[in-house]
């Protein structure tokens, strides 16, 4: 069967980890060579040699950057071009996370937590949208959360930034639909990466958090980071050729109904 990302080439941010990780992998079963950008390079680096591992050609480069910086997230787009010729794909994933209400919420993470997940996604998007638009077209996914969309207590800043995320996927996709790029984001509930397992972690009985978070779940467990990728993979294949400005939520059912106890 051909591979649904031959001959393209992708940024994936966070791809040292979790749903970056997984998709950065799957990219590259796909035919596509990757770009893992991290701002933990050793982080990028297993993910290259786990790439390395599984798949027989493609090829995938690690490249540190804070996807806040400016000039991290120019060298970064350039980084693609020098190393691949060109830019196909950019998966905007990289995120972070600090609980609180607007009470309790100090403003050193409020002010962190949007330049991650709001401005790092303007900042990869500003500099590589220009290169897909004299390419001719390209496609960026966006990585939300159900945080957009029900209000998880206790996240305030975190879901106010993935709510920016949504509105920002759609004004993007506005704006470059004459460019023939595409623009989507997916919405995860909670996905048992490392983050799941540090925010677990910080409880007095960890299994015990686990097996509430797990208990929310209609569908009776956490979602995976590779059902992660593989939504991401669909949005950014060819098989996508008709979604723009789509949010893609995948949570066991969490926003769309509630079971009877
Ligand atoms: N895990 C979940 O339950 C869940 C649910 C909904 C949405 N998400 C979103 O999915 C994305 C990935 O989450 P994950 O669970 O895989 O997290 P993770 O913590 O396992 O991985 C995140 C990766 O991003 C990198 N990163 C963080 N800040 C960065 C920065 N400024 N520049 C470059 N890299 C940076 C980290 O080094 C890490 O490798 C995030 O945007 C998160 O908000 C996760």
């Amino acid at each position: 069967m051909a591979k649904r990302l031959e001959q393209q080439v992708a940024i994936v941010t966070g791809a040292g980890s979790g749903i970056g990780r997984e998709t950065a992998l799957i990219f590259a079963a796909e035919g596509a060579n990757v770009v893992v950008a991290d701002y933990n390079l050793e982080a990028a680096q297993e993910t290259i040699e786990l790439i390395g591992r599984e798949a027989d050609a493609p090829k995938a480069a690690a490249f540190k950057a804070n996807v806040s910086n400016s000039a991290d997230a120019e060298a970064l787009v350039e980084f693609s071009l020098q190393t691949f010729n060109k830019l196909d794909i950019l998966v905007n994933n990289a995120g972070i996370g600090v609980p609180g209400t607007v009470l309790t919420t100090k403003e050193e993470d409020w002010d962190r937590i949007f330049a991650v997940n709001v401005k790092g996604i303007y900042q990869c998007s500003r500099f590589a949208i220009p290169k897909m638009q004299a390419a001719g077209g390209g496609c960026i996914v966006n990585v939300s959360s159900i945080a957009a969309i029900v209000a998880v207590p206790d996240r305030a800043a975190y879901g106010a930034s993935k709510g920016a995320v949504l509105a920002l996927t759609k004004a993007m996709a506005a704006d470059h639909v004459k460019d023939n790029i595409r623009v989507n984001c997916i919405c995860p509930g909670t996905v048992d990466t490392p983050w799941v397992g540090r925010m677990v972690s910080n409880y007095s009985d960890p299994a015990d958090a686990r097996a509430k978070m797990v208990a929310r779940q209609p569908i009776g467990r956490l979602g995976t980071p590779e059902e992660m990728a593989e939504a991401i993979l669909y949005l950014a294949s060819p098989s996508a050729s008709f979604a723009t400005g789509s949010a893609l939520i995948l949570d066991g059912g969490f926003t769309a109904f509630k079971l009877p106890s």
